[in-house]
């Protein structure tokens, strides 16, 4: 049985130790936030938040996580950098498809929770790892900046 932390409550698992945490979530848990795509730790659409930092759920073996700490975007909704960060998405048109924005949420929270004023090369570094196939990025890189700014204090 494995043990660990999912969006501030302790849950366990019964999985193998080796299958993948994105399964896991998804088909355990439920937690469809978590966006299943390549598979391959390249377009970080299973992106979630481990004890803080930001990791491809596809390459975490579930049995490696046992007492800590996953914060999914469903966790995540429920805290005021969301709501900045969901403003400042919104006020720019940063979202198309959706598929990305969990992930990309989530790396904007890395971003910010590291550097609360990151330059805009620091941004385009920090979501990197996030593959989006409708925006151009350029809106998301504004988003997060538009973030910094209103959200000042909360970083
Ligand atoms: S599904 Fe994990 S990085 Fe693409
Ligand atoms: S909004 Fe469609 S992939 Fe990013």
């Amino acid at each position: 049985m494995i043990k660990f932390m999912l969006n501030g409550k302790q849950v366990r698992s019964s999985a193998k130790e080796n299958e993948r945490l994105l399964d896991v979530l998804r088909n355990e848990f439920h937690i469809t936030g978590v966006k299943c795509s390549c598979k391959e730790g390249e377009c970080g659409a299973c992106s979630v938040i481990l004890d803080g930092r930001l990791v491809n759920s596809c390459l975490v073996a579930v049995g490696s996580i046992d007492g800590s700490n996953v914060m999914t975007i469903e966790g995540y909704r429920e805290t005021k950098q969301f709501e900045v960060l969901d403003k400042a998405y919104a006020s720019v048109s940063a979202v198309q498809c959706g598929f990305c924005i969990p992930g990309m949420v989530l790396a904007s929270e890395c971003i910010l929770s590291k550097n609360s004023n990151p330059t805009e090369a620091e941004i385009r570094e920090g979501i990197s790892g996030n593959l989006c196939r409708c925006t151009g990025y350029n809106a998301i890189v504004k988003a997060i900046g538009i973030a910094a700014k209103e959200g000042k204090g909360l970083w």
